[in-house]
């Protein structure tokens, strides 16, 4: 589905598949789960799923002559810090809004984590008392407008590089992936989970699932909060995506699902349900994730075995998308395990 578009390599290749075994059997072995590992996909600054979306963004930088990314996200953004990984990567600059999204205090928060790591590999970053928002932000565009005005030459890169109208190509890409490694596994995937905040990793997804008719099994497990926002976001980037790969139908509101019951009690902040479902993974699995995304969709995908939701014997694929660097910044929940 991609042929026709430049991807430039900054992931390591194909990322693997890894049963969880031990997961499955704990919760009730009725279930088989895996776990794709896109936290796992490049050596640039422990990498994610922004990494994967942005090997079909940096062609188009390159060829606009930028030498600035200039991006946006929370104090914690995992976006943020890969961003800055390939503007170090590529040789340009950085520059980084970082609002405060998440109404969560912990004495190191802007710190450690994914901030830290922006700024040792050189990102200018500006922090912005702004709250959350997934949508196109006027401390973004003032950031792009300075670049400017001091002689640079900005690509702008929207939170998540959902709005891009190339970000929904990367997890296209993924769907893909997984039709390979069905074909060498022997069986395909039922169901794929999946967390989502700007909404181009589950576009994505389902436009690539749309084309085997499995656009309806990636189950989104909302993490933003405000979940009519960002559904409508998901759908309206899936129906561009779709467009620009050919996909050959439109995309309609029902090849979105979405889950909204998972990321209270707001953005950035975990349940003692998401605590329980991180521990429980990392317990049984070695396999950590974090409290704003990953936590609150392995919460999610623990609740929907537990209630039955997918049938007996269903192969269940988990997206791990990354975001582990941000639980530092929760020092304080987590200082018992
Ligand atoms: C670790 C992690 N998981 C999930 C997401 C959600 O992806 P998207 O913003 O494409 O919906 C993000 C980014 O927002 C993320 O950093």
């Amino acid at each position: 589905m991609l042929e026709k578009f430049d991807r430039y390599p900054l992931t390591f290749g194909p990322t693997p598949i890894e049963k969880l075994s031990r997961l499955s059997a704990h919760l009730g072995g009725g279930v088989e789960l895996f776990a794709k590992r896109d936290d796992c996909n490049s050596g640039l600054a422990f990498g994610g799923n922004k990494v994967r979306k942005l090997e079909y963004i940096v062609p188009d930088a390159i060829k606009s002559g930028a030498d600035t990314l200039v991006s946006i996200g929370g104090v914690q953004s995992n976006h943020t810090r890969q961003v800055a990984a390939v503007a170090a990567k590529l040789g340009m600059k950085c520059r980084l809004v970082q609002e405060s999204w998440v109404p969560f205090e912990d004495a190191v928060y802007d710190r450690v984590g994914n901030i830290l790591m922006s700024r040792v590999m050189g990102a200018q970053i500006e922090l912005v008392d702004e709250g959350f928002d997934i949508g196109i932000r006027e401390s973004w565009e003032r950031a792009l407008e300075d670049v400017k005005a001091k002689g640079g030459k900005p690509y702008p890169i929207p939170a998540g590089a959902s709005v891009h109208p190339l970000g929904g190509l990367g997890y296209v890409g993924f769907a893909e992936e997984v039709r390979a490694q069905e074909a060498e596994l022997g069986f395909r995937f039922d169901y794929v989970v999946v967390c989502t905040v700007t909404g181009s990793t589950h576009a994505g997804m389902a436009v690539g699932f749309a084309k085997d008719g499995r656009a309806d099994r990636v189950i989104g497990i909302d993490a933003s909060c405000t979940p009519e926002q960002t559904f409508a976001q998901v759908l309206d980037i899936a129906q561009k995506t779709a467009d620009l790969v050919g996909l050959g139908r439109a995309m309609t509101a029902d090849d979105i699902v979405l889950k909204t019951e998972y990321a209270y009690p707001v953005y950035g902040v975990p349940s003692a349900e998401t605590n329980e479902a991180i521990r429980l993974c990392a317990r049984t699995e070695g396999m950590m994730t974090d409290p704003v995304y990953e936590g609150k969709s392995m919460q999610g995908l623990i609740d929907l075995v537990r209630k039955g939701f997918f049938p007996a014997g269903s192969k269940v694929l988990y997206a791990h998308l990354g975001g582990v660097p941000a639980i530092n910044g929760y020092s304080y929940v987590y200082r018992n395990g």
